[in-house]
């Protein structure tokens, strides 16, 4: 299953107020909104799915402009819903029709590991920033342990691909629910704190099931970031090392030749 139908029938949906907590006040993106999103700033969410990031963000911050571009439409029809004043384009992050220096903030959280190209999906992020402008990135860290998770759990996938997708919800779902889902975000709010089944259930098919997941070293990243002109500002880790996030600025003048 590609990406876009993936992402339709398993939009990436959560609503759970500790989360939003977690996520504002804990996490490098609530830090990012804070630090550098302006009321006038044009926003740009590549990948914004289900617009839950939005939805936050628009809380705090009176933004006139924000745009949220996705592949899958089933998710935007659902951000739309939940942010009725922002303009939604179902569209690729590879090839996004946006004019070039455009935004003054970028965001674009987990998503270009699960993307055939990344790296064509940086450099079209990159193309509608404008100079000075601010790129919020997260994505998968390949020095996780779960990079090894998602690799032997392709039998899972394939599980799902042959019509056996009830040995999933059955026997590996809920050792998911237990030991990552409740017993890891128990640890993670430093609180006990039950997640709903539907919540895991949209977890567990974006870390576990999609279609596409690349991770990569730091190093990867700031060499892209080196090819393009882009000055890295901020740089973690988070969920344990499970994710990378960067802040970005892009400098005045041309990227190298590549
Ligand atoms: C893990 S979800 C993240 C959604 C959102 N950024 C968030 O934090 O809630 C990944 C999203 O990336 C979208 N996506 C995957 N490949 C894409 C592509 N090539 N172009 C645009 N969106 C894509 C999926 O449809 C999905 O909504």
């Amino acid at each position: 299953m590609k990406t876009k139908t993936f992402y339709d029938k398993y939009p990436f949906f959560y609503d759970d107020p500790e989360k939003e907590r977690l996520v504002m006040e804990e996490l490098p993106l609530g830090k990012f909104v804070k630090k550098y999103i302006k009321e006038d700033s044009k926003v740009v969410d590549v990948g914004c799915g289900c617009g839950i990031k939005a939805k936050y963000i628009l809380k705090r911050i009176n933004l006139k402009d924000y745009t949220g571009i996705d592949i899958s439409k089933k998710s935007l029809d659902i951000a739309k819903i939940l942010n009725p004043g922002i303009k939604t384009i179902n569209a690729s992050n590879t090839d996004l029709p946006i004019p070039s220096n455009y935004a003054d903030i970028v965001i674009s959280d987990g998503v270009i590991h699960h993307t055939e190209s990344p790296y064509t999906s940086f450099k079209e992020i990159v193309r509608i920033i404008k100079e000075g402008g601010k790129v919020y990135l997260s994505t998968y860290n390949r020095e996780h342990l779960f990079y090894w998770a998602y690799r032997l759990s392709a039998f899972l996938r394939l599980l799902r691909k042959v019509h056996l997708d009830f040995i999933n919800k059955l026997i590996f779902f809920p050792f998911y629910f237990l030991f990552w889902n409740q017993l890891g975000i128990m640890l993670l709010y430093k609180k006990f704190k039950l997640i709903s089944i539907k919540e895991s259930w949209a977890m567990f098919n974006d870390n576990v099931m999609a279609p596409i997941a690349y991770y990569y070293y730091s190093d990867d990243i700031l060499l892209w970031c080196d090819i393009n002109n882009i000055n890295v500002l901020e740089k973690e880790t988070y969920i344990y090392g499970q994710m990378l996030s960067y802040v970005l600025e892009k400098k005045a003048g041309k990227a190298h030749v590549h």
